[in-house]
């Protein structure tokens, strides 16, 4: 089938890619791996790579930080060197980053095929970045790995040829199942567990001081403390972060100690993508903190619960709501084998 380029170049892709990397190592399937090193703090990328066991990436682009547009510039010019002295047959490309976009762009430019994994999934939610990336991507690709039949319907309705999506369960199973295993994290006394990204919280004083102030109060009233691994985007933030005393402040935390520390949480606070999938799979409660999602079979299944508004009195209304449920749901995101099933169609079809 000729050679597959995985491009990757954040935290989320590096576990979300995984299992399809190691399964063309197992199996001597010519690829390579390009890193634009969009996330480039070794807490933040070489850990990954470590913990999961995956050998270096053979290109590091050394693009990260800087305005969306220069960056995404900087990757063209800098993956497009690499695939014309590769030139890869396949290009895959997971989520939703400027990375993401910048390997379907260099892909579609150069007429290489592309493969999208985690396609379909939508906010609608035109002020995320994010949504602009999934939307391009989708449609430039010719193969769309849906995580579950809704996604897939998402795509088909937007008028995508039904017969370049494939539904492969998402990989981020693959990686929990992965760790789960070995993960432990030691903690005193019982604790939340708070995660916190979006430009629309990190970067908007009243949004920021809502979650902070719910959180405060929810560990008050619940005597626990908050365990909150802060993404170097809070850098400038992290003196107010620490005034709230209940808060623990901690380095961005290795994947098998993240999930450890969901399993162990009472609760979960995130505004992530990958941490409310997770927390879904590994049946544990979350709050969202946002008022959409782009990942809606975690509300749909009950364990976790949206915001109407993102202030501290919502917040601490939707804690308590989802607090008091009892429920039990199976997982909606697959079995753990979306990888495998992603490269054997691409051998397959290519
Ligand atoms: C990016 C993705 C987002 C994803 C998130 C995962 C886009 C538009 N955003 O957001 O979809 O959910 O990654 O975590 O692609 N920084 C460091 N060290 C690092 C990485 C980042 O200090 O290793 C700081 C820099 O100041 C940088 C800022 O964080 O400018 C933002 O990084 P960037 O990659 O632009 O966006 P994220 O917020 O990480
Ligand atoms: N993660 C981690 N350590 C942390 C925070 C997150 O290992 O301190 C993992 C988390 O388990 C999930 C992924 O990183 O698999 C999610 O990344 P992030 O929240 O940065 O991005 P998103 O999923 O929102 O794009």
């Amino acid at each position: 089938m000729g050679k597959i380029a995985f491009v990757l170049g954040t935290r989320p892709e590096i576990i979300k890619m995984y299992s399809s990397i190691q399964y063309c190592i197992r199996n001597n399937i010519d690829h390579i791996v390009v890193n634009t090193d969009q996330h480039y703090d070794k807490n933040m990328r070489d850990v990954f790579f470590e913990e999961l066991g995956l050998p270096r990436p053979d290109y590091q682009l050394g693009v990260g930080s800087g305005s969306h547009s220069r960056m995404l510039a900087n990757m063209l010019v800098a993956i497009e060197e690499v695939f014309l002295k590769e030139n890869p047959t396949v290009v895959v490309v997971q989520g939703d980053t400027n990375t993401v976009l910048a390997g379907c762009l260099v892909a579609t430019k150069m007429g290489i095929k592309l493969g999208h994994i985690e396609a379909g999934l939508r906010s609608y939610d035109r002020t995320m970045p994010e949504e602009y990336n999934r939307i391009v991507t989708d449609h430039c690709s010719d193969f769309l790995f849906a995580p579950t039949q809704k996604q897939a319907d998402i795509l088909k309705q937007e008028g995508i040829d039904e017969n370049s999506i494939y539904v492969t369960g998402n990989t981020i199973v693959d990686a929990v199942q992965e760790v789960s295993k070995r993960a432990s994290f030691e903690h005193e006394g019982k604790f939340a567990l708070l995660t916190c990204h979006r430009p629309s919280n990190t970067d908007n004083e009243e949004s920021l001081e809502a979650i902070l102030s719910a959180v405060q109060t929810i560990c008050e009233q619940e005597n626990i403390r908050c365990v909150f691994p802060a993404h170097p985007r809070l850098g400038a933030k992290m003196d107010y972060i620490k005034s709230f005393d209940r808060i623990e402040v901690v380095e961005p935390l290795g994947y098998s100690k993240l999930v450890a520390a969901m399993r162990d949480a009472e609760i979960i606070l995130t505004d992530s993508g990958g941490i409310q999938e997770e927390s879904c799979i590994m049946q544990r409660k979350c709050v969202i903190l946002r008022t959409n999602t782009e990942r809606p079979e975690t509300v749909e299944v009950g364990g976790a619960v949206l915001l109407t508004e993102v202030t501290e009195d919502d917040i601490l209304s939707k804690y308590q709501e989802v607090k008091n449920r009892t429920v039990q749901w199976t997982n909606p995101f697959g079995d753990g084998k979306a990888g495998e099933r992603i490269v054997k169609t691409l051998v397959e079809k290519v």
